[in-house]
């Protein structure tokens, strides 16, 4: 069967308004991702185009960006790379701290996961203001990576993360736009 287009799964995607806070549209994917089809297609989707930027292996950010990258990892038969929150790894990490619309977070990786020049495209199910991952991309060219490529199921073009990451030579693609 040919796969679901993007303008259908755009529409299992289920908005939750005031969430977490008051005036935040929710852009939710646990309805696309419980739908057996919603699922399976957006990852082919993903891994077409990760394939055409000639992944070597694919990093993803905790928590919902491992739910789509690690699927297109197995898809392209190629590794997956966790980008965790801080103090998951078990072994000496290289870290970066990044300004959220609220306070700072950071993010961890293990440097041994990452080959000196390695191409590794990022997934995640989201952007927004692009500073998650404009951290991971910087992470991952500290550890080594050529990091040139991030792809996400969802775009909110208004709070400008894609323009972001393309000013830091990432070029950004993304299956659907929310405004
Ligand atoms: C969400 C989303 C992206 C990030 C996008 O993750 O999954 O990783 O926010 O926002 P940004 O472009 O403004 O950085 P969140 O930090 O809520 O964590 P979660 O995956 O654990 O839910
Ligand atoms: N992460 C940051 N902004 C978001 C939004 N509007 N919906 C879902 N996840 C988000």
């Amino acid at each position: 069967a040919p796969l679901l287009t993007p303008a259908e799964l755009k529409a299992l995607v289920r908005t939750i308004p005031d969430f977490p806070a008051e005036g935040i549209q929710f852009r939710d994917i646990t309805t696309l991702i419980r739908h057996p089809r919603g699922m399976a297609d957006s990852v082919r989707h993903l891994a077409a185009m990760a394939k055409s930027c000639g992944a070597q292996k694919i990093a993803g950010m905790e928590a919902r960006g491992f739910i789509f990258g690690a699927a297109v990892a197995v898809e392209l038969g190629i590794g997956f790379v966790p980008v965790r929150k801080p103090g998951k790894l078990p072994v000496e990490t290289i870290g970066i701290d990044y300004a959220l619309e609220y306070g700072t977070d950071r993010l961890e990786v293990d440097p041994s996961a990452i080959g000196d020049g390695e191409n590794i495209v990022i997934v995640d199910d989201l952007i927004a203001t692009g500073g998650t991952a404009l951290a991971a991309a910087q992470l991952l060219r500290t550890a080594g990576a050529k990091v040139a490529h991030a792809l996400f199921v969802i775009d909110l073009p208004d709070l400008g993360g894609a323009d972001k990451l393309r000013g830091a030579d990432v070029e950004v693609e993304t299956l659907m736009e929310f405004e």
